[in-house]
Order: structure tokens, then C-alpha cells, then sequence
């Protein structure tokens, strides 16, 4: 694995499914890091937002990516987390909903709205952290250090329940058809670190990453 990217700055990635703990885990290291924390899949939940509120049908990849490109959508790194703004306007907020959860993964199986999240995420200046599903992988393969969080579903699950509505077994449920959706863009970088933080507090998966980061990059060599 080589110390940087081509462009002479440090990106790590932390891939996984959802409710991994990759999300809480990134922000962390970025910030023991002191580099930017990036969240990708704001970007496919702010594009399944913008689709609701204009009601176009979520399967068609051509009304969808239309609509995209006909508002500007701004993504914000963040240390404490990431913005978004849709021509403007703050829709952070209405991200992480029920419906938003169900579903983003049809709008993030279309082809042209992956570009569209690449070509975004590629704008972005700088060493940071990012998670998300194929960050090692599609679109930051040069990355200076990629990890693969995993954790068994029913860890997954409990996590989840404490943060949205309904039961665990919906939860569970809910969790499990995502999984499967999003199976195709999923798999892991073949150079990516795995760590199962089931077992794990969250200071210790954070411990480990960053000794996986130190000796990664041996000579300390995070650019700022
Ligand atoms: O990480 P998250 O749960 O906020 O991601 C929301 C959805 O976006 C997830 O169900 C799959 C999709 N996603 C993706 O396909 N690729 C990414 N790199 C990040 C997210």
C-alpha cells in the first residue's frame, strides 16, 4: 500500500454494510487523524431525497439522473459530520428517515447515479476519511489505506433499532433486504483490511484502525 494517493495526499476508506459502525468509526479516526471526515452515502440518500420530494419513479435511471443534474448538491465535510445542501438549502436533517432507509438502494443501484456520486466525491480537495460501500474499491482504489468493517446482522440490528422507529425484528428485516440490494456494490477491496467490531467497543475499533494506520503508513505520514 503506498503512504498516498497520486495526488500527494492522504484517503483512507472504511467500506462495510449498514449499521458496521463505519460512519462513527471514520468521523473518529478523521478526527484523531486531524483530516476531514467525508460520509458518501449522504450523497445517495440526499439524491433518493430529492427523487421523493419530486416524485419521479425511483427505478427509472433517466428521470432520476435528469432530475439530479438540474439541482446543485452540495456535500460539506464536516469534522462533526457532513452537510448537505440542495440549491442552497440545509436537508441534513431528512436523511436519516425511515423512508429514506427503505428506499436508497434502488436509486443507488442505477449506474448514472453512482457516477454522479463519484464525480462528487472526486471534487473533493484534501486528505480525508471516507466510509461507504465501494469507496476502496470504484472510485478511491489508490486510497492509502482501505478498511472492511464488518459485524454479524443481529449486532447490526441492535444498533440500528437505537436509532430509528420499530421493532427489532423490523429492524432486523429491514436491515437484511438492504443488505441484499446493495450486495453488488459491496465487495470488499482485495487490499482492504477487515475488522469485525462486533466484539469491539468503540474505542478499541478506533484503537485498532489507527495502529493499522500507523503502521501503514510508517513514517506518520497522514498529509494534512
Ligand atoms: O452508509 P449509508 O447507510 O448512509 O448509505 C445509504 C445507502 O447508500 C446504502 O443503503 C447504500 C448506498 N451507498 C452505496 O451504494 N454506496 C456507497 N458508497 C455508500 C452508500
Amino acid at each position: 500500500m503506498s503512504a498516498m494517493t497520486a495526488e500527494g495526499r492522504t484517503v483512507i476508506t472504511i467500506d462495510g454494510p449498514a449499521a458496521s459502525g463505519k460512519s462513527t468509526v471514520a468521523r473518529l479516526l478523521a478526527d484523531r487523524l486531524g483530516i476531514a471526515y467525508v460520509s458518501s452515502g449522504l450523497l445517495y440518500r440526499a439524491a433518493t431525497h430529492v427523487a421523493l420530494r419530486s416524485n419521479v419513479e425511483l427505478t427509472d435511471e433517466e428521470a432520476v439522473v435528469t432530475l439530479l443534474r438540474s439541482h446543485e448538491v452540495a456535500l460539506e465535510p464536516d469534522p462533526s459530520g457532513n452537510r448537505v445542501r440542495v440549491d442552497g438549502v440545509d436537508v441534513t436533517a431528512e436523511l436519516h428517515t425511515d423512508a429514506i432507509d427503505v428506499a436508497v438502494s434502488t436509486v443507488a443501484r442505477h449506474a448514472r447515479v453512482r457516477a454522479w456520486v463519484t464525480e462528487r466525491l472526486r471534487e473533493v480537495r484534501g486528505s480525508f476519511v471516507i466510509d461507504g460501500r465501494d469507496m476502496g474499491t470504484a472510485v478511491f482504489p489508490q486510497a492509502s489505506v482501505k478498511f472492511f468493517l464488518t459485524a454479524d446482522p443481529e449486532v447490526r440490528a441492535a444498533r440500528r433499532a437505537g436509532e430509528r422507529s420499530g421493532e427489532l425484528r423490523q429492524v432486523a428485516e429491514r436491515l437484511r433486504r438492504r443488505d441484499e440490494q446493495d450486495a453488488r456494490q459491496s465487495a470488499p477491496a482485495p487490499d482492504a483490511i477487515f475488522l469485525d467490531t462486533g466484539p469491539l467497543t468503540l474505542e478499541e475499533v478506533v484503537e485498532r484502525v489507527l495502529q493499522d494506520v500507523r503502521a501503514a503508513l510508517p513514517l506518520g505520514a497522514v498529509e494534512r
